[in-house]
């Protein structure tokens, strides 16, 4: 029987009642299926360790996270921890430390959830971010110098190589021919970022040639939020810098219905380290402690998670289990539902142990 290392941290708000959640979920394809098992390993790393101990982890986390296969992640930020600190002293030296560079989003309309666009329904919208996750506007390059007097200065600077740009764009256009329509969009701001984003178009250019199957577009950023919504159909595989991959994902999100289902896998695809999977959505205080919290988003990126480890057929089952769910209406309010995050783990763990489902 294969035997995998998964290192949970359910960090802050509701990621411990996400996360609990997945691992119900885990656990119940685990059972049915009996060729895996999961060894699960259990953080306590997050704003409450800050607060007690000054550090979100310890010193030599990464350290420690290395012997897994991968990482199990609920959400991180507390509304008295300065959003920086939090993200900076876990989930960025995380993504980071392992290189973790494809930041990998897919959204789709899943089946009983009303998206917001009229007349764009399951299968209307079916898109695959990918965000280069290790530079671009998150590389923490800038600073600050005469502070507090009138001529302070910030600089925040973006940082684009040819190897990150080039990786990711190979890792978006290899994914593009992996899916049946083969179709690529490119984002950049490449009229009024002339340096770095041109360097990104050329590259894509480069890269292009090696998919020859791969058909492919630009598109300026601030545009691409116009055909997000207004052309929904015509995009496939998308791929942009960390920020504006950021921006866009939101968007994509509430396309679909809401950011609860949204999932995210941090993937070092050399696979030297741990991958790193999440629910995009964050800890959400207003709602924690409550038991609504939406565990979609987290057993999409445990499907996900299932697929990077080599288990396919359960990371099929899973997302199956959930898009039943969800066509029966077993949901939490975010969405229109009346359930519980327990009543929704109980109703897609049933699922998954039912005869019925592949
Ligand atoms: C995301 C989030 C994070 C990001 C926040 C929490 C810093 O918005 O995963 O999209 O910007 O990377
Ligand atoms: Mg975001």
């Amino acid at each position: 029987m294969k035997r995998y290392k998964i290192a949970s941290i359910p960090a802050d708000g509701i990621g411990p009642e996400v996360i609990a959640a997945g691992l119900q979920a885990l656990n119940a394809l685990a059972v049915r299926d009996g060729g895996f098992e999961l060894d699960v390993t259990d953080f306590d790393w997050g704003s409450d360790r800050y607060k007690r101990t000054g550090a979100l982890m310890p010193d030599d986390g990464i350290e420690q996270l290395k012997a897994f296969d991968a990482i199990f992640f609920g959400a991180v930020g507390a509304p008295d921890v300065p959003d920086h600190v939090s993200l900076w002293g876990l989930r960025l030296p995380i993504c980071q430390g392992f290189d973790q560079y494809a930041n990998v989003r897919p959204t789709r309309i899943l089946p009983g959830i009303k998206a917001p666009l009229a007349d764009v329904g399951p299968g209307d919208l079916d898109w695959v971010i990918v965000r280069e996750n290790s530079e671009g506007e998150y590389a923490g390059m800038g600073g600050r110098a005469h502070r507090g007097l009138p001529e302070e200065v910030g600089t925040e600077v973006a940082i684009f190589t040819r190897t990150g740009v080039t990786r990711i764009m190979r890792y978006a256009f290899k994914l593009a021919q992996l899916r049946p329509r083969k179709f690529l969009t490119v984002v950049t701001k490449s009229n009024a970022q002339r340096h770095g984003m041109v360097m990104w178009d050329e590259i894509a250019d480069e890269v292009s040639h090696e998919f020859p199957n791969v058909t492919w577009d630009k598109m300026l950023v601030d545009a691409m939020t116009a055909r997000m919504v207004k052309d929904p159909q015509s995009l496939d595989t998308i791929v942009a810098t960390n920020l504006h991959a950021d921006i866009l994902s939101d968007l994509a999100g509430a396309l679909a219905g809401s950011l609860g289902v949204a999932p995210t896998a941090n993937i070092d695809p050399g696979r030297r380290f741990p991958s790193m999977f999440e629910p995009i959505h964050g800890s959400a205080f207003d709602i924690a402690g409550q038991g609504i919290a939406n565990p979609v988003a987290t057993f999409w990126t445990a499907a996900q998670m299932l697929e990077h480890i080599g288990e396919g057929d359960a990371a099929a089952r899973l997302m199956l289990a959930v898009e039943k769910t969800c066509e029966a209406r077993v949901m939490t309010p975010d969405i229109g539902g009346t359930a519980s995050t327990q009543e929704v783990t109980d109703a897609v763990c049933e699922m998954i142990r039912s005869s019925n489902i592949l």
